[in-house]
């Protein structure tokens, strides 16, 4: 009961991935074609991803086997380390007991490599010679070019602007295993080059950089598009995460957990831990569990969003999904939470916020940032901005227990990159971006009318 760290053997690593889309109260909305707005088949969609992605994108079989290659690379970092935050619930002075899944161990740092390797092995089956995407705080891409790599395949990265100058450090982590990074928007692509004519100092976001690196793979010869958030098959790899977490409760002597909580960008991350538990909920073995996704008040787009169907990304050359959104031209405040600053939101965890088996709140970075101060005075571990959104609710929560509860947190990537991000807290520099609901209402008017 009194263990740190709750640790699996090599063995033990799950040997397929959870489909929720097997369990899901009603079944998604088709994704529709971004010029004709008609439902898309498995067809329409080869351009961008190889057809083993595409099959699982689309699949309702319960489990997916995790083939051998792709696990052999995960053990470099898997199964991760579940941690009692027994310090932190000193500080706290809290009846819960916390748990968190650590995911910073992995060699780019993050959850991100869990999906990274799969697609790109996927890919290199097929014969993808090339992959494009874009990365907001660099963790993404720095995950799918080491993947990369491991496979002898090119890696195409088109960075949002405010983190490539804010993070030439993850910049650097993807050039060492050999990406070519670009600042986005860039002149390399029409969608970029029609943004930089009307604003050439703009901070880019993540719709912006997928228009880009959807446009450069549907140009360029034997290119893949790889996403590193949002898609089923994203959050398919990483239940991988999940899974491992229950059989370490288990071991740690707990019967269930009773609130699971994980910031979102896209979705990945949280989905991740949280569907292997939510698939007890919706067995009915586990009806109390609350699952609680943490959004930046800049982007705030489950709490404050629409759910309706809208483009993945900026110039809308990716298909429009049924989703939570806050529009597709929005752009956020150039708070450090790279990751989280996204117009949109996986339409798997959309659903299951707007069937109410979800629940969403959003904080200020400030307050987010203090989180994540006491988290590295009491754990020890400087975690990333984004992985801090989810800290900050696990701390409201706890702090709420009039008795035992079991809370279960991804803490989802190390942030020894994001020092000048700490810097600036540590120096009383940081501002708080309001939410902007002009510029918000304003986007959601522009939503495809379907
Ligand atoms: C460490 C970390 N956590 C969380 C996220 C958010 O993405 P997602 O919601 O897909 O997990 C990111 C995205 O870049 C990230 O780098």
């Amino acid at each position: 009961m009194d263990e740190t760290k709750i640790f699996l053997d090599e063995n033990e690593m799950p040997k397929k991935w959870y489909n929720i889309n097997a369990d899901l109260p009603k079944p998604l909305a088709p994704p529709l074609h971004p010029l004709t707005l008609k439902p898309m088949g498995p067809q329409d969609l080869t351009p961008l991803f190889p057809m083993e992605i595409i099959k699982q994108e689309v699949s309702t079989e319960k489990y997916i086997n995790i083939p051998d290659e792709v696990r052999n690379i995960l053990t470099l970092w898997r199964p991760s380390p579940l941690y009692r935050a027994k310090r932190l619930e000193k500080a706290l002075k809290t009846k819960a007991r916390i748990y968190y899944k650590w995911e910073g161990v992995s060699p780019p740092g993050s959850h991100k490599p869990n999906t990274a390797v799969a697609q790109a092995y996927y890919n290199m089956k097929e014969g993808t010679e090339r992959i494009s995407t874009e990365t907001g705080a660099g963790q993404w891409g720095s995950s799918l070019a080491f993947a990369c790599k491991l496979f002898e395949i090119e890696c195409m990265v088109y960075m949002v602007a405010c983190s490539y100058l804010g993070k030439p450090y993850r910049r650097i982590m993807m050039e060492t295993w050999g990406a070519k990074v670009t600042s986005s928007p860039s002149k390399l692509t029409e969608a970029g080059k029609a943004i930089l004519k009307k604003d050439p100092d703009c901070p880019g976001s993540l719709g912006i950089a997928i228009s880009e690196a959807v446009e450069d793979a549907i140009k360029h010869e034997n290119t893949h598009y790889s996403l590193g958030s949002v898609l089923n098959h994203v959050a398919l790899h990483q239940t991988i995460i999940g899974q491992e977490a229950k059989i370490q409760l288990k071991k740690a002597g707990e019967e269930k957990a009773d609130i699971i909580i994980g910031c979102t960008g896209g979705g990945s991350n949280f989905s991740g831990l949280a569907f292997p538990f939510i698939q007890d909920k919706l067995k009915g073995d586990n009806k109390e569990l609350r699952a609680i996704g943490v959004e930046p008040m800049a982007c705030p787009t489950l709490t404050k969003g629409v759910y309706a169907y809208d483009f993945g990304d900026t110039a809308k050359m990716a298909p429009a999904v049924k989703m939570y959104t806050l529009g597709h031209d929005f752009i956020p405040g150039a708070i450090h939470a790279g990751g989280l600053r996204y117009h949109g939101m996986s339409p798997q965890v959309s659903l299951l916020v707007n069937e109410k088996i979800v629940e969403a709140q959003a904080y200020y970075q400030k307050e987010v940032f203090e989180a994540a101060k006491l988290f590295a005075e009491t754990e020890g571990f400087l975690v990333a901005p984004e992985s801090a959104h989810a800290i900050k609710a696990v701390i409201e929560e706890a702090k709420k227990c009039k008795e035992e509860k079991v809370i279960v947190f991804n803490n989802s990537g190390h942030g020894h990159f994001d020092l000048g991000a700490y810097d600036q807290f540590l120096r009383g520099k940081l501002v708080d971006f309001e939410y902007p609901a002009e510029l918000v209402k304003q986007s959601l008017a522009k939503l495809p009318k379907v």
